[in-house]
């Protein structure tokens, strides 16, 4: 792949208002351009990332804090996006609660311990994150050194306990979730010790990433579109908002992103964060009038828009800013509605970062 966007010197006239674009939409402000930024901007489809996973293992990368940082920078050197992620993942965070966590090749993760009784749940140690997850602390401190010199931002982040927990239990991936929600509907004691657990441990990692730097948090629950609002109320939104309200002591904004949340929103508003995510399944204006006042929101392309040509994808990007506009209140924070694709074509990434910050700048002459 040509390699023509690596270490672009940074435009001078973009300096100034730059670094303050992302945080200063988290918090509602106005901005000069809308802030854009791609869930899993890091990864496989991108030519240097894929060079370097020759030579490493995805854990080797997370667990090694110069090759993770160089990974969070690989994005940035290549598009003109607004604030970086660190190189992780959220399933080492189950590593260290005691689950013997590999990424086989083809079928991704996959724990070979998984939590099934209350004798597993009991099992779990929850220990502090400097211990277990130093790594991707120290990951942020190196990335920050970096970004500052750009003036961009960086975004920690953590696995929400039902996500974490539907990998403990069923043990991988898993297309109906079967057993974490059986045993959130049939052991309710079980639960509430599984995710009390959780709940600590996400909380506690969180917190010390804003300690280690991370200036922004997200917060991805994944796989909570597959619970019924009632469900969400009962057995998860608690827990959410625990981990939430720890964290919320560092002091830096929160995004609350799920998936297949549109029959959510509002209780995943009510569980926390100055930030929701919105996937493309429900239109951006609708999720935020649903939302309501006082709450930014941050999507919703299709990540599959990104692998139509230019001139139907370029329509998609301006519908999306077009429905944030229409709603008149500031803090929208431009992404994909779930993360970036492996195979996504780079030229479009680099034409959508560009097109984002130009045609959001007119809207708002
Ligand atoms: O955004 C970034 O650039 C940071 C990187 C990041 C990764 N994982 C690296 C990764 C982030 C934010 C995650 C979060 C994550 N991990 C989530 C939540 C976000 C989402 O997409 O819903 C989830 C559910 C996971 C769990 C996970 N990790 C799975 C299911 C897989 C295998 C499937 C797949 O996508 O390959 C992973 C592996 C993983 N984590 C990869 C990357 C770049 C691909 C692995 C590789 O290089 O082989």
């Amino acid at each position: 792949m040509p390699d023509i966007t690596l270490n672009r010197p940074i435009p001078q006239s973009q300096t100034p208002t730059r670094p303050q674009r992302f945080l200063a939409a988290c918090r509602r402000e106005a901005v000069d351009a809308t802030p854009v930024w791609l869930m899993r901007q890091a990864g496989r489809y991108m030519a240097e990332y894929r060079e370097l996973r020759q030579r490493y293992t995805i854990l080797e990368i997370i667990k090694t804090p110069e090759l993770a940082c160089e990974v969070t920078m690989q994005p940035i050197n290549a598009f003109d996006l607004d604030a970086a992620i660190i190189f992780a993942d959220i399933l080492p965070l189950l590593q260290g609660m005691g689950l013997h966590l590999e990424f086989l090749k083809g079928e991704g993760p996959h724990i070979d311990n998984p939590v099934r009784t209350p004798a597993d749940v009991d099992a779990l140690v929850v220990r502090p994150p400097e211990e277990t997850l130093w790594f991707t602390l120290e990951a942020i401190r190196l990335a920050r050194r970096e970004l500052d010199s750009r003036g961009l931002p960086l975004i920690g982040f953590s696995g929400a306990p039902f996500t974490l927990a539907a990998y403990a239990v069923e043990g991988g991936g898993s297309k109906n979730h079967v057993r974490v929600k059986s045993l959130m509907m049939s052991d309710p004691g079980t639960w509430r010790m599984l995710m009390e657990k959780l709940s600590t441990v996400v909380g506690e990692y969180l917190l010390a990433q804003v300690r280690a730097g991370a200036q922004v948090l997200q917060l991805f629950d994944s796989w909570v579109g597959q619970l019924s609002p009632d469900d969400y109320r009962a057995h998860v939104l608690p827990w959410s908002r625990r981990a939430i309200e720890i964290a919320r002591a560092g002091g830096a904004p929160i995004i609350h992103f799920g998936a297949d949340t549109a029959g959510l929103l509002p209780s995943i508003r009510e569980a926390g964060g100055d930030v929701i995510g919105v996937d493309w399944r429900i239109d951006l204006d609708a999720a935020w009038r649903l939302l309501g006042e006082g709450v930014a929101v941050q999507g919703n392309l299709d990540p599959v828009a990104l692998f139509a040509p230019w001139e139907q994808l370029q329509p998609r990007i301006q519908q999306v800013l077009d429905r944030a506009h229409a709603v008149g209140r500031p803090g929208h924070i431009f992404n994909l509605g779930h993360g970036i694709l492996p195979q996504t074509p780079v030229e479009n990434v680099k034409r959508l970062v560009e097109f984002v910050h130009e045609y959001s700048q007119r809207l708002g002459e």
